[in-house]
């Protein structure tokens, strides 16, 4: 091996992100850190922009793999897909039986699953890792959310903990679970990110044009709200937005924008994902479907004209207005977050991994794009009961929501009766209405499923399975062992 200095920790792929984490990984006491990228330049950029972080910089794969102290251990942070199999590919061909080879990008954890699976078998981990925050994060201590094995965990989780954000002294860093845990929970992160920032944006649409207050106005509602149980970076960062003016123009920034979302793709991954789990993530769903809605161009520029029918929303005592908002903001918020741990719990337990939801909630609790003061209640609920079936069953969850329901449901008759979409507040008290129902019209679902194509249903009185005879005399037949 050569005499050169070797490196703990190496990254691949230096566009911003793994520029950032280098530079992270650089400036903790006790890592050298390798560098690589395809094109050279870029890597003497980083170089030559910081002399500092002591990289050892290689231009080629072979030098990068050879400047890497065992056991070699790589973050390759490239685009996900195609990108990240080429990097991968080169690494396996080179790095030996313990090394580490994680990746850092958004894959799906049904592909790292693929890939942990194929390595394996030459004895190197592999370990999808979700890393959230941003470019910022990166660079000054990101949420971390590392798989695969436990083994590689011994290696990694000293230099992840290194760079990661803390939070309440704590490093946003676990060993999430085996194979593709890491990158399912960053999944879920995302999918919750969708909810929790299409409900600023329905909170901000009522106070806009509801509540008639202007942008600026509205920044200073949330920054109000952001000293209270509503503390969170997302929270922050709309005021920010909403205080933007537009240079070109004097108007208001959120004004000249236009009003389509685009998506990378991780909350639509979230929704496949849980549906196929069989968990309802109706808030993270509607608020997918909000941004495919909203990208609708042509559908929209034909229905604008659509009858409204709707009944002016009478805001006569503002302050208390704009409480009913904050409320109902809150009580949407807890159901979204308790629809993404159940999510991660059906994960876990079909994906066979051991996944300490207090541990995700405390993880989140700094560096990622979800951050909140709020993650604290959580990691207190699952502390109190590692096995709650739901958040919204944690005393503390009770009766936020219970002191928040009258709101809730103002607010969301009163968006319906004056035409504003909530799809996220509405579709989030329908859940929990749904959750607590004693009695559901699915009863009659399978009344109906059974009419048209006998596929049976079960009885509140009787054990067994049955099938109504409709065509014929409408007799009620066992399909099954029945104590009918
Ligand atoms: C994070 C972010 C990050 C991703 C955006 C993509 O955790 O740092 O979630 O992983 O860039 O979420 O956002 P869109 O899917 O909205 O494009």
């Amino acid at each position: 091996m050569s005499e050169q200095a070797q490196a703990n920790i190496g990254v691949v792929g230096l566009a911003v992100m793994g520029s950032n984490l280098a530079r992270n990984l650089a400036s903790r006491q006790g890592n050298t850190v390798a560098i690589y990228n395809r094109t050279f330049a870029r890597t003497e950029t980083l170089m030559s922009e910081h002399p500092e972080a002591g990289f050892i910089a290689s231009e080629s794969i072979d030098a990068f793999v050879a400047s890497l102290a065992k056991p070699r251990t790589a973050i390759i942070m490239v685009q996900a897909g195609a990108g990240t199999d080429a990097v991968i590919s080169e690494l396996v061909d080179r790095f030996e039986p313990g090394d580490i080879i994680v990746d850092g990008g958004n894959a799906l954890f049904t592909d790292t699953i693929r890939r942990e699976q194929t390595i394996a078998a030459s004895g190197i981990h592999f370990v999808g890792a979700g890393i959230s925050g941003g470019e910022e994060g990166a660079l000054k201590g990101p949420s971390i959310m590392p798989g695969g094995s436990v083994e590689s965990y011994q290696t990694l989780g000293p230099i992840l903990s290194s760079i990661a954000a803390i939070a309440e002294g704590e490093p946003c860093v676990t060993h999430v679970g085996t194979d593709g845990a890491g990158h399912f929970v960053k999944m879920i992160h995302n999918g919750i990110e969708y909810a929790d920032m299409q409900l600023i944006a329905e909170a901000y649409d009522i106070l806009r044009h509801a509540g008639g207050f202007t942008p600026v106005e509205i920044a200073g509602i949330f920054t109000e709200w952001n000293a209270g149980e509503l503390e969170s970076y997302l929270i922050e960062i709309t005021a920010e937005v909403l205080t933007q003016v537009d240079a070109a123009t004097g108007k208001p920034f959120v004004d000249v924008v236009l009003d389509q979302a685009g998506s990378k793709g991780t909350g639509v991954w979230t929704v496949q994902t849980a549906l196929d789990l069989g968990t309802p993530v109706s808030g993270i769903a509607e608020a997918v479907f909000a941004r495919s809605l909203s990208s609708q161009a042509g559908q929209r520029a034909q229905a604008g004209n659509l009858p409204a029918v709707t009944t002016a929303w009478g805001v006569a005592d503002k302050a208390a207005f704009v409480e009913d908002v904050r409320r109902a903001l809150y009580a949407s918020k807890i159901v979204a977050y308790a629809q993404g741990f159940d999510a991660i719990r059906a994960g876990a337990a079909t994906y066979n991994w051991k996944i300490d939801l207090g541990a995700v909630s405390k993880i989140w609790r700094g560096g990622c794009i979800i951050r909140a003061q709020f993650l604290n209640r959580i990691a207190d609920a699952y502390a109190k009961n590692a096995e709650l079936v739901s958040l919204l069953l944690d005393d503390y969850f009770t009766q936020a929501i219970s002191d928040s329901l009258s709101a809730w449901r103002r607010v969301v008759a009163h968006a319906a009766l004056a035409g504003f979409p909530v799809p996220a507040f509405g579709s989030s008290l329908s859940y929990y209405d749904g959750l607590r129902a004693a009695r559901l019209p699915a009863a009659l679902v399978q009344g109906q499923r059974d009419f048209f194509g006998a596929h049976t249903y079960k009885r509140v009185d009787a054990e067994g399975t049955f099938h109504t005879l409709w065509s014929g005399n409408r007799t009620e037949v066992a399909t099954e062992p029945s104590t009918h």
